[in-house]
């Protein structure tokens, strides 16, 4: 029989046997961050959809194209794209910025982006990311950027560039819009339409329109840094210091912009040439308007978010070993059904030290156990008959060597399952079945 209904384009199932993937990248930074001192946040998987459209902005390709929205009862709801504007609305509505600055928060949640799926870009999929409100000063700019840094390099990714931009703040972004309007008006008639709209409105989204005439247009278009205002410019200048201090390489690449309205001043991502053309493991920048625009006090901001199936894939493709998850301990072979009750209590109190047992729930026989036990991976097999019960004995088969123990069913049964101090408790479950 055919499944009739599959899952839906650009999501993922992460089955079993893949879950120490995402154990091992989510673990490492949720390690790390807790090092810089962020602490977890989580939001709601949907919002009012002007949240976004505030945030993120009318004019990106994030809004106008690819939101999941639905109304339900007259009220309109998205699904987040991303965590940045759902959290600074948690962080605000829950009084976050109220308290001792800078406020650091890190969230691991599903996004979702009704984009073209390919390698490493799908319509469902999972940030790990940080923001950190209060800070307006290049050292937070560093820190995060050195945060995101260390997650990469603890996960031993390798061949990642740096890069990083500043696209200023309203001040010269003013001057520059002016600029880009001058260059494009002259190349009107080649733009896609959505560009020709945000021509009037926000020249700077042409720049990252995925249009391939739109961005070969693009190419030669007046370049941010050469419009900074003095603090721009300072404040990039500084972080640029900082970060050769901290060595940290980089790469300044004035073509990134984004694909965010809410950005100011520090813009950055991390790329990989590793998993084909979604090569942006990792982006973020500062957004010292949002809080404001959301309707808060004028708080500066930043924070990055990195994509967790890129992280993945590049691991993958890098080779890179992920952490193995727990190995099972023993499976304990009951010879019949008679034996099932020791095998379950001893079970049960094996387990309550921590270690992974398990025994036939089946009711297979015993070969087929035997055969069971090595698909579990189980690092040793028991068979318990009623000979065993009665004289307190078993033969413990290490499941690798084939290496078979005559051992005595008492508390020296423990010395077999090293590290864990199981104590007496052999004798115990014996005298009390
Ligand atoms: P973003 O660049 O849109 O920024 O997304 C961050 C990361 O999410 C990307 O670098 C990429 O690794 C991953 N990503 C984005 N779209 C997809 C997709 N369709 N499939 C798979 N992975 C994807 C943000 O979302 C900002 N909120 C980051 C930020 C936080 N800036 C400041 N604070």
């Amino acid at each position: 029989m055919a499944l009739i209904i599959k899952r839906p384009n650009g999501t993922e199932d992460v089955i079993p046997k893949n879950i120490n993937k995402w154990n091992t990248v989510e673990n490492t930074a949720r390690d790390v961050a807790s090092m810089y001192g962020f602490k977890e946040i989580r939001i709601p998987t949907f919002e009012n959809t002007e949240l976004f459209q505030r945030s993120v902005g009318e004019t990106t390709d994030v809004v106008q194209k690819e939101m999941y929205s639905v109304i339900a009862k007259e009220t309109k709801f998205t699904l987040r794209p991303e965590g940045t504007a759902g959290t600074i609305r948690a962080m605000m509505q829950n009084g976050l910025l109220n308290e001792a600055m800078p406020q650091k928060v890190f969230y691991i949640l599903s996004c979702f982006r009704h984009e073209r799926p390919q390698a490493g870009r799908l319509r469902e999929f999972h940030q790990f990311g940080v923001e950190m409100a209060g800070s307006s000063l290049p050292s937070a700019d560093a820190d995060v950027i050195s945060m995101a840094n260390d997650i990469i390099n603890m996960l031993e990714i390798k061949n990642v560039e740096l890069k990083i931009n500043s696209i200023g703040c309203p001040k010269c972004r003013a001057e520059y819009h002016k600029a880009l309007k001058g260059y494009f008006e002259n190349k009107k008639d080649k733009l896609c339409d959505t560009c020709l709209s945000r021509l009037e409105k926000n020249p700077m989204r042409i720049l990252d329109c995925k249009s391939p005439v739109c961005s070969e247009i693009a190419k030669d278009a007046p370049l941010i840094l050469d419009y900074l205002c003095d603090e721009c410019s300072e404040h990039f200048e500084k972080l640029k210091s900082y970060l050769d201090n901290l060595n940290i390489k980089f790469k300044v690449d004035p073509k990134i912009v984004r694909g965010l309205d809410y950005y100011t001043k520090t813009v950055f991502e991390f790329v990989t040439t590793d998993i084909g053309a979604q090569g942006t493991i990792c982006g973020g920048g500062r957004y010292d308007g949002l809080i404001e625009q959301m309707g808060g006090q004028k708080t500066p901001a930043l924070g990055f978010a990195m994509g967790l199936e890129r992280l993945i894939l590049t691991m993958e493709n890098q080779g890179i070993s992920f952490a193995d998850d727990m190995q099972c301990s023993l499976y304990i072979a009951p010879m019949d059904e008679s034996i099932v009750p020791y095998a379950m209590k001893l079970a049960a109190e094996l387990r309550s030290s921590g270690l992974w047992v398990e025994y036939d729930t089946v009711g297979r026989g015993l070969k087929s156990q035997m055969k069971y036990s090595d698909k579990l991976g189980a690092a040793f097999t028991m068979v318990l008959g009623e000979n065993e019960i009665n004289e307190k004995k078993a033969k413990l088969k290490n499941m690798k060597t084939g290496e078979e123990t005559d051992i005595i069913l008492d508390s020296s049964f423990s010395k077999h399952f090293s590290d864990i101090a199981i104590g007496e408790m052999f004798d115990e479950v014996l005298e009390n079945i």
